[in-house]
């Protein structure tokens, strides 16, 4: 009997250990002591500076979404209560570092900046009790913390799909809830525009809108017929820009060139070499009303007709980056770049004496005018590009950032060019890859398991110390062809969503897969909590 007690007390602790120990991603230092702080809705939470009502209110909301209730908040000290404060003037602030002291009788969380704070108030989200009931312990830890990267993104295309401001800001919480810092949002496609532009209104109201969407895989079985059409205001662009910050999250607008360009074509067809043309359509893809003119796609894929590097697109382009850059206050604007044909460039009369005129050496050279042309302007309002990584193609422009997709390559080649790099490599964060070798639901295909995520690491081990510090972290990339609702999409960001957080903040030399494991049993509960559609098998 005695045995049997002894033996059950083990086996709690070392429950509840693990429970403690469940902290997705893994802070660098951490200590466990005994013992637990009691909160229920009579806790007060003190706020030092009114910079901290932004933490304040996101632990507020998760509470009362999580568990009914919220915390009263005061600026008057007092004990027994949770205390948040910032110290912004220490001379080693880092971005992001905290520490949390959990003890029974109060919890203090002290950020070097107010992002600090943020994402001590996450990982005393993560001390919460899983299952709902009666006051909530939190085990009494001293934690110090800090990332690894300063850039910790995540994208999602509304291109394919579109997703409502509801969903958006759902996407903004998984990535604060990850300590995770940058929403890249891919709002032009073939398929769709999704941006309201005050001064080019067909955008919307004639690239917002695909007439039907192919049925199963590219080029389809069919065609649904249905309408799909969505874009976002100026004025839900600035409140989703708003929402973002006050989880000190950036949003990175990408705006598509010169390729990718089909829905910015349907509406304007003189930003096309060939405005009589009438849009090609995938061989094999069943099509929903009229092909005639220029069409808004409804396959997935990379089509010829891009944008013509006249001056109509380039003034065209320029407006549209004016009214993007009056909502967006990110530093990049992301110009896209990628798997842009040069099919059309190479039959232009107009292109082929553009290339002879500005002395380049063919269309590839084209391309790099294209883009360097649109960089001086963006450069012009004080801001950088950030574009995929075929902007190295010809030439890379002298202040962009590369976006590393098809491979490490590209981002090996750019910081040795001395230029910073984010590691999007599709062999370990195309999120739009399913995560199980048998997996029932329509993807893109490909195979990204949650260890493969979970093991990547940024920094390409051929590139020295110095190169290595031109990688400013990486970013899952959300393609959604084959997802055309929220559950898709959190079907497919989780659990590798977690493991990426891991990937981008926490030290290289603690990480462990099997530990991340034991870690992600408890992740699981929190998405339950979250009411998140999420996938359970491991490969
Ligand atoms: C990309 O996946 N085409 C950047």
């Amino acid at each position: 009997m005695k045995m049997l007690t002894l033996f059950s007390l083990l086996l709690m602790a070392l429950a509840s250990r693990s429970q403690e120990l469940a902290i997705i991603p893994k802070p660098v230092h951490s200590q466990w002591g005994t013992g637990s702080f009691s909160l229920n809705r009579n806790t007060v939470l003190v706020l030092t500076s009114e910079e901290q009502g932004r933490s304040a209110s996101f632990l507020n909301e998760y509470l009362q979404q999580c568990y009914g209730f919220r915390l009263k908040t005061t600026q008057a000290p007092q004990n027994g209560a949770i205390t948040l404060s910032t110290t912004p003037s220490s001379a080693s602030a880092r971005e992001g570092r905290y520490v949390l002291e959990v003890t029974a009788s109060g919890i203090r969380i002290e950020g070097d900046t107010y992002q600090g704070t943020f994402y001590g108030i996450q990982t005393l989200i993560q001390l919460l009790p899983t299952e709902v009931s009666g006051d909530l312990a939190i085990p009494v830890v001293s934690i110090e913390d800090y990332p690894r990267f300063g850039y910790r993104g995540l994208m999602l295309d509304v291109g394919r799909h579109f997703f409502s401001v509801d969903f958006i800001k759902r996407y903004l919480d998984f990535i604060a809830l990850h300590k995770m810092n940058t929403f890249h949002w891919h709002l032009t496609d073939d398929q769709g525009w999704r941006i309201e532009i005050k001064k080019y209104p067909l955008l919307t109201q004639t690239g917002g809108c695909r007439n039907g969407t192919i049925i199963g895989h590219h080029p389809g079985t069919g065609n649904d017929n249905t309408p799909h059409c969505g874009y976002y205001t100026q004025d839900q662009v600035r409140d989703i820009v708003k929402y973002a910050a006050d989880r000190f999250i950036t949003v990175i607008p990408e705006i598509e060139m010169p390729g990718h360009s089909s829905a910015a074509i349907a509406a304007y067809p003189g930003l096309s070499c060939f405005p009589e043309e009438p849009t090609e359509i995938a061989k094999g893809v069943v099509w929903a009303g009229t092909s005639s003119g220029k069409q808004v796609q409804q396959s997935w894929g990379v089509y010829r007709d891009v944008y013509c590097p006249s001056d109509y697109t380039f003034g065209f382009l320029k407006d549209v980056l004016d009214e993007v850059m009056a909502l967006f206050p990110s530093k990049y604007i992301h110009i896209g770049g990628d798997e842009c044909p040069k099919d059309f460039w190479k039959k232009s009369p107009f292109c082929q004496s553009l290339i002879k005129a500005r002395g380049l050496k063919d269309e590839h050279g084209l391309q790099s005018y294209f883009i360097q042309t649109m960089e001086k302007y963006i450069n012009s309002k004080g801001r950088s590009i950030i574009g995929w990584d075929e902007i190295l193609e010809g030439g890379l422009a002298p202040n962009a950032t590369v976006m590393s997709w098809r491979g490490e390559e590209g981002g090996i080649d750019a910081a040795r060019q001395n230029h910073d790099v984010v590691m999007t490599p599709g062999k370990y964060v195309y999120l739009d890859h399913p995560q199980t070798k048998k997996e029932d639901s329509l993807t893109i295909g490909g195979y990204l398991p949650l260890e493969t995520v979970y093991n990547y690491e940024p920094i390409p081990s051929v590139l020295t110390p110095e190169e290595g510090k031109h990688v400013l972290g990486a970013q899952g990339n959300v393609w959604t062809e084959y997802m055309a609702n929220p559950a898709k999409v959190e079907y497919m960001l989780f659990p590798r969503l977690s493991a990426l957080s891991e990937v981008l903040w926490s030290e290289k030399e603690t990480r462990n897969y099997d530990q991340f494991l034991q870690r992600l049993q408890t992740q699981y509960k929190r998405y339950q909590l979250w009411k998140v559609t999420f996938n359970r098998a491991l490969n």
